[in-house]
């Protein structure tokens, strides 16, 4: 007869955490949010942690190199879509491997015969207000002036005026070897009292700007996911086809951690990806692998080597995968119950396995409820597809801005290989994923902050100043329909969903 679970399959929305005692210790400040994202043993550190407990979706609506510098930026890690092609996905993560916190490769750039009239449209388009001249007007272009808005009084300049007769040229200009490092390109600045300051190569050929405003920025990141030669951290996605071609060409692009990404990860094409990994570089590869929602899918990838397991099957906000297929199980309960075979895991074995809860957090309590119930960090794609740097366009809907988000099992992104269940095929039979448009809602370091003060603030509410004593000391409750509206504001007539009032005296 078929296993019943029993207990319902619950979601995030249906539990509250009860707060525990909280010291004057216990305040956001002295929280720490480190969290391993590669397995270790007792006794030993991880290979890999991420300074917050954030990692962004393998989609393409999600993780491109822009938004890998933005969220290691801030100490999580985005892994880059593999639903493109492998010369496509590994130029994705070389380019974050070569970007260089502070500096900069202008995109805005003149030549000596643009005209004055071309340097504003420019700066409008662009918003930067310092623009390098080189010979063929390019980023890497042999460098010959610079113009910034000191250069030019509008008022008094005819728009028809030529760049060369009115930037500051070369030989006026204070520059630097490209070799110098940020800290050096600072004292320059700072010295000369300048706003930028151009790197070139030996042939005078332009390399980088750095710009002082950049390098305070950069200062004020402490949380900044770094290698050991001080690049940006990236994972990347891979499939259960093509990985003995895309897993070498993202290893040699510098890749940090890889990810099998799939609807269903409790399957021998798992375990063959990751005995292939292992048969081919051993350890040095670290690897993630799901998406699983019950103890037996746990102990299955577990054995087969995962560093890291992910959680959840068809909770994400574009999938609809238990609509149509009947499969998946409430993110709450799939993680509280994964999250037990896991400790169970490491008494018996003393290996200790990160969690990832993927997919269905709406409310930045979500994640530490996630956390709570013991996932280690989330993956999240609705959340990040809102913001600038997310790869996808910002369109305007009923007149508010809005960003377009696409399921990775939508016709629109037509990623055959992560719904595959073998076979001939190669193209999906039907749709586990809508196309969507998410409000747009600015930048990931604003929203990155405050969500993580409100995870902060909790975590002292239940006195835990790490995620490991939260998931210790978390005591949580399933709220009933009645107590989610008592949670919300509630017989009340809010203000600002009142738009016509009148003075009744
Ligand atoms: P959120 O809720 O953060 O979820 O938007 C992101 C996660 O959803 C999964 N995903 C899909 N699942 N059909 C599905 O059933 C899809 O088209 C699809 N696209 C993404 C994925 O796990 C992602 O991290």
């Amino acid at each position: 007869m078929a296993y019943i679970f029993e207990e319902p399959s619950r979601t995030f929305n249906e539990y509250l955490l009860v707060p525990g005692y909280s010291s004057s210790e216990n305040r956001p400040e002295n929280v720490s949010l480190k969290t391993p994202l590669t397995k270790f043993k007792k006794g030993e550190e991880p290979a890999i942690s991420l300074n917050i407990p954030m990692i962004s979706a393998i989609m393409q609506a999600v993780s491109d190199d822009g938004m890998a510098v933005a969220l290691a930026t801030e100490g999580g890690m985005s892994f880059i879509y593999g639903s493109q092609t492998i010369a496509d996905e590994a130029a994705m993560v070389a380019r974050v491997k070569a970007y260089k916190a502070g500096f900069v490769v202008s995109d805005s750039n003149l030549t000596p015969q643009m005209t004055l009239g071309e340097v504003v449209a420019l700066a409008e388009k662009t918003g930067h207000s310092t623009m390098p001249v080189t010979d063929d007007g390019t980023a890497h272009g042999k460098l010959v002036g610079i113009v910034t808005e000191r250069d030019y009084r509008l008022s008094r300049m005819s728009l028809d005026e030529k760049v060369a007769d009115f930037m500051t040229p070369r030989a006026e200009l204070i520059t630097a070897p490209a070799d110098t490092t940020l800290k050096q390109a600072n004292d320059i600045i700072w010295d000369n009292k300048l706003n930028s300051l151009p790197l070139i190569d030996t042939d005078d050929k332009l390399a980088y700007m750095v710009f002082r405003k950049d390098y305070d920025s950069h200062k004020s990141n402490p949380n900044e996911m770094l290698d050991e030669h001080k690049r940006y951290m990236v994972g990347a996605g891979i499939n259960t086809r093509d990985f003995a071609e895309r897993v070498p060409a993202l290893v040699d692009a510098g890749v940090d951690c890889l990810c099998i990404d799939s609807s269903e990860g409790y399957s021998e094409w798992q375990a063959l990806t990751l005995k292939w990994i292992r048969d081919h570089y051993g350890d040095s590869v670290k690897v993630g692998a799901g998406n699983v929602v019950d103890a037996e899918g746990f102990r299955f990838l577990a054995d087969a080597g995962a560093d890291f397991i992910k959680i959840g099957i068809g909770g994400g906000s574009i999938c609809i995968t238990r609509e149509q297929k009947g499969i998946g199980r409430g993110q709450a309960t799939a993680t509280i119950e994964v999250a037990r075979a896991r400790d169970e895991y490491f008494k018996e074995t003393g290996v200790y396995i990160p969690l990832c809860s993927d997919g269905g957090i709406v409310y930045d309590h979500h994640i530490t409820l996630a956390l709570a119930m013991g996932s280690d960090f989330v993956m999240l794609g609705r959340y990040f597809a809102r913001f600038d740097e997310s790869p996808s366009n910002k369109v305007m809907v009923n007149g508010s801005y809005m960003k377009e988000y696409w399921g990775e099992g939508s016709a629109r992104a037509r990623n055959w290989q992560r719904y595959d269940l073998g076979g001939d095929k190669q193209k999906m039979s039907f749709e586990e994923g809508v196309d969507s448009y998410v409000p747009y809602a600015g930048s990931l370091k604003d929203n990155v902050g405050l969500t993580l003060s409100k995870v902060k603030s909790t975590m002292c509410n239940c006195g835990a100043l790490t995620i490991a004593e939260l998931q210790d000391k978390a005591k949580l409750t399933v709220v009933s329909s009645t107590s989610i509206v008592e949670g919300g504001a509630h017989d009340v007539l809010q203000k600002d969903k009142t738009p016509y009032v009148s003075n009744a005296n």
